[in-house]
């Protein structure tokens, strides 16, 4: 299968051209900007990309590529396009010249083509493009010729026929860019000579042999399942391979959402008959050791630990009935273990404290077989193998669960009037038919009496909170601004029908500087 690298220079977009690559039929992969030429060579690309970065190409200790890169892509007639900072990078260091601008050139941008040529096959003389600079080509090299300016931009895109080198200074996988998508289509397609071959299709067939092969005929793999889109369809991609040699744990930790353990059952064993479910119950030795906790940080740790040792108890219970156990699968999706400068600061942070680790000394063997796989491309498939439409667009779900939703030490009445409160809120949404436009949408109990009035009595109850947020990937949010209407019907449910609850408030905070859930 022809296969695009995408050497990621620090750019904000890397992932994004990744994704847009996919999209449009072939498979890409991001290596970082220093790779060996040795294991480019192993990749064997059809084409390379350069990624944007923050840097710029003439500062000491910018990333630049390795000596050996162009010598490496001319003599086997790889095409490479620069885009941003890689487009300044080829001509910087092919003995061009890049000079700071003035004025950084910003937004949606006119592009006059100056020069035709098969990457801009079948678009205008202009074009709209998105531009984000503050440096500039002000010499180029023999050999290269300007293919489109701007208004202030005399180079902002380029091009070498003998060389295959090509660069943008704008961007053409961000939306802003209308026909960014058929510009990456004529490198790839007229330029790179792709072949449209990632389909998902393909993909499932591919891996569930793959999986067969690794596993071979006898062994069993243990999988933690938490009805999250991950974990759930590794599931049954594993059980698709392997049948009833996948045996699924799912621990009910106490702070579930209303039904869910219920609910998971009923999807795995009856829906899609899974022989070897194990639930265990831990409820009453997660609440034990949660009781009178306020601190939100050891309140993570104490059910990221407990996790582990309820997890790894089963694990051996199920290792002496079953020795051939030999494998632990996991939910790992290509965001989670492909850093870029976008992902690696913010989201290694957030996952380490979201996402377990279970020990070394488990001595099992893991599998991930949706390592290489962004989450909507895990979306199309769960739905391909038939898992319900519910558990694949469900909103994110933290692991901790509704620990991180109730403020201050938890206890039994507190989840329950919390459980009662989303269940209301969830359906009032769902009913409005906007549950699959939003990010997330939940309560939160504040442990915060005050005064209220029902019928003839004065009562004093504690405040509920409903945050429901917009956003593409967690990094920032913004909060709904949901209709008044809809707002007022889910308070005044959850005030009249939730005991223990008085007073219902709308959290209007985006994030940053607030983060999306409370602890
Ligand atoms: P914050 O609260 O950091 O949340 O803005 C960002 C996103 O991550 C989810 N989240 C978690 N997911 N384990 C998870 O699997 C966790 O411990 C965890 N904490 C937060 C949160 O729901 C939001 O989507």
């Amino acid at each position: 299968m022809d296969i695009i690298v995408v050497l990621d220079f620090g750019g904000q977009y890397t992932h994004l051209i990744n994704r847009r690559i996919r999209d449009l039929g072939v498979y890409s992969e991001i290596l970082p900007y220093d790779v060996d030429i040795e294991k480019l060579k192993k990749k064997n690309p059809k084409a390379i990309i350069l990624s944007g970065g923050p840097g710029s190409v003439y500062e000491k200790n910018s990333p630049q590529l390795k000596n050996e890169f162009f010598e490496f892509t001319t003599r086997n007639k790889i095409p490479v396009l620069g885009i941003c900072y890689g487009h300044h990078l080829i001509m910087h260091l092919l003995g061009g010249k890049i000079e700071p601008k003035e004025a950084k050139e910003y937004g949606r941008t006119n592009l006059i083509i100056i020069e035709p040529d098969l990457i801009f096959d079948s678009l205008g003389k202009e074009e709209i493009v998105w531009m984000s600079h503050g440096d500039q080509i002000t010499e180029i090299v023999k050999g290269f010729k300007a293919y489109a300016k701007t208004e202030t931009c005399p180079v902002a895109a380029y091009g070498n026929q003998e060389k295959l080198l090509y660069g943008f200074q704008f961007h053409p996988e961000v939306s802003n860019t209308p026909n960014g998508n058929k510009i990456l289509e004529n490198f790839l397609y007229k330029i790179a000579s792709c072949k449209k071959e990632w389909k998902l299709e393909g993909w499932i067939d591919r891996t569930v042999e793959e999986i067969r092969k690794e596993i071979g005929p006898n062994n069993r793999v243990i999988l933690g399942l938490s009805g999250g889109v991950d974990s759930s369809v590794t599931a049954v991609l594993l059980q698709k391979a392997i049948g009833d040699r996948l045996h699924c744990i799912f621990v009910n930790n106490g702070v579930l959402r209303k039904n869910e353990e219920k609910e998971v059952q009923e999807t795995f064993k009856k829906k899609l008959k899974f022989k070897n479910f194990h639930y265990v119950d831990a409820e009453d030795l997660f609440l034990k050791r949660l009781a009178e906790v306020e601190d939100p940080e050891e309140k993570r740790r104490i059910i990221g630990h407990t996790f582990i040792g309820v997890f790894e108890n089963k694990t051996i219970e199920l290792e002496k009935a079953h020795p051939d156990i030999k494998y632990l699968a996991q939910g790992t999706i290509y965001p989670d273990r492909v850093e870029t400068s976008a992902t690696s600061k913010v989201s290694a942070k957030i996952k380490s404290h979201h996402n377990l680790t279970l020990p070394d000394d488990m001595k099992l063997k893991i599998i991930e077989p949706l390592r290489d796989l962004y989450k909507d491309e895990v979306r199309k498939i769960g739905l391909k193998l038939g898992l319900p439409e519910y558990i694949i667009n469900r909103h994110p779900f933290p692991g901790p669960g509704l620990a991180v939703r109730i403020v201050g030490p938890i206890d039994k009445d507190k989840l329950m009037i919390l459980r009662s409160a989303d269940e209301i809120l969830i359906e009032e949404i769902r009913n409005a038919g906007i549950y699959d436009q939003i990010w997330q949408a939940f309560c939160v109990f504040l442990p915060l009496k005050t005064v209220g009035i029902m019928g003839d009595y004065r009562t004093y109850e504690y405040i509920c909170s409903i945050r429901i947020v917009e956003s593409t990937d967690a990094m920032t949010a913004n909060f709904t601004k949901l209709d008044w209407d809809l707002l007022e019907r889910i308070g005044t449910r959850i005030a009249n029908e939730v005991k223990g609850i008085n007073r219902v408030v709308y959290d209007i905070s985006n994030k940053p500087p607030s983060t999306i859930e409370y602890e």
